[in-house]
């Protein structure tokens, strides 16, 4: 099991720690854990950008590069692309990413 934290856009609302198996995406294990701020509408098949998240600085290293594919879909995400900006569909949850912190966007949509 590994840590992953995912910090709601309104900084006075409470954190949400899970504790997920890796080998699964973040918006999985989010989805899987009835998170509000990820809906994910395609069910990772990265046509929706609906699962956006803002990796925090020091994780962002860690991550695989963003794709073509999903550098284009970033242009849609309804709050406006950041430097740390990624689809939660596209990263996948490994043993690296033990203690991944997040921001979820105002909104999805
Ligand atoms: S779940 Fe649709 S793009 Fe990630």
């Amino acid at each position: 099991m590994i840590t992953i934290h995912l910090q709601p856009h309104d900084p006075s609302q409470a954190e949400h720690t899970l504790q997920v198996q890796p080998g699964q995406s973040l918006m999985q294990a989010a989805v899987d854990a009835n998170l509000t701020g990820i809906q994910a509408d395609c069910g990772g098949l990265l046509t929706c950008a609906t699962c956006h998240v803002v990796v925090h600085g020091d994780w962002l290293g860690k991550l695989p590069p963003v794709s073509s594919d999903e550098d284009g879909m970033l242009a849609f995400t309804a709050q406006t692309r950041e430097v740390g900006s990624r689809l939660s569909c596209q990263i996948e949850l490994t043993p690296e990413l033990d203690g991944l912190r997040v921001t979820l966007p105002a909104s999805q949509y």
